[in-house]
């Protein structure tokens, strides 16, 4: 699908049907959200996708009565870092000479110039950041299954906590920041008809 069309295609779908995804499909949304930029490229995030369901499931008492935690296809669970210190900054620029054949202590320069901005923010202020940047990836995945003609309903309404438990997230230092169903919309989705409400183009965006 052209661009504009996916986006006025897709809608946060309440309701899914019983129909699977391919693997094939879901390789691709995982490689579209696994290609989002991130400040620094130091992608403070892992994906969880959640096609099993027993662990939908179990999932479920933590997912707020929203139903298509369930009945999804698949569920993508998007985690944050919690531990981003040095030594994760580190291992970043390791990986970049790695990859692109540079020797070990090329990028020192600029390596220590992110870890002083990286280590001077709070616990908090780090958290955020890292939820904003998780945030990127997951609105590259909504536009990658719209153009693809998959539905999706991005959530916050869960429990993170809860979700955390029962993926066994704490010890792998990984917190859940947002989830996402993936599938097809239900015939009887009552917001499938629904239409799209944002603000005007004159009030969103001015030109200078
Ligand atoms: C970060 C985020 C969290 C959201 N959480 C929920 C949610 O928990 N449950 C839900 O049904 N929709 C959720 N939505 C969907 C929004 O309500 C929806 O995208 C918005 O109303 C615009 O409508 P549209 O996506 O259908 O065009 C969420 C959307 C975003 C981006």
């Amino acid at each position: 699908m052209a661009i504009l069309e996916a986006l006025n295609w897709r809608y946060a779908v309440r309701e899914f049907s019983n129909t699977k995804l391919s693997d094939d499909v879901i390789a691709e949304l995982v490689e579209a959200t696994r290609l989002s930029p991130s400040a620094y490229g130091l992608q403070p995030y892992k994906l969880i996708v959640i096609k099993s369901p027993e662990i939908k499931a179990l999932l479920l008492p933590y997912a707020m009565g929203q139903k298509k935690v369930g009945d999804c296809s698949h569920l993508f669970v998007l985690t944050v870092n919690t531990r981003i210190d040095a030594k994760f900054i580190e291992q970043h620029f390791a990986h970049v000479e790695y990859e692109r054949g540079l020797a070990a202590g090329t990028l020192a320069g600029f390596e220590q110039h992110v870890k002083e901005v990286m280590l001077s923010l709070s616990t908090e202020q780090l958290h955020q950041w890292a939820e904003n940047q998780v945030h990127i990836a997951l609105g590259n995945l909504l536009t990658a299954a719209a153009i693809k003609g998959v539905d999706a309903c991005p959530m916050a309404g869960f429990e993170n906590q809860g979700f955390d438990e029962v993926l066994g997230l704490a010890e792998k230092q990984l917190r859940t920041s947002v989830i996402c169903a993936l599938g097809e919309r239900a015939k009887t989705d009552a917001s499938a008809g629904q239409r799209k409400v944002r603000l005007p183009v004159s009030d969103f965006s001015v030109e200078i």
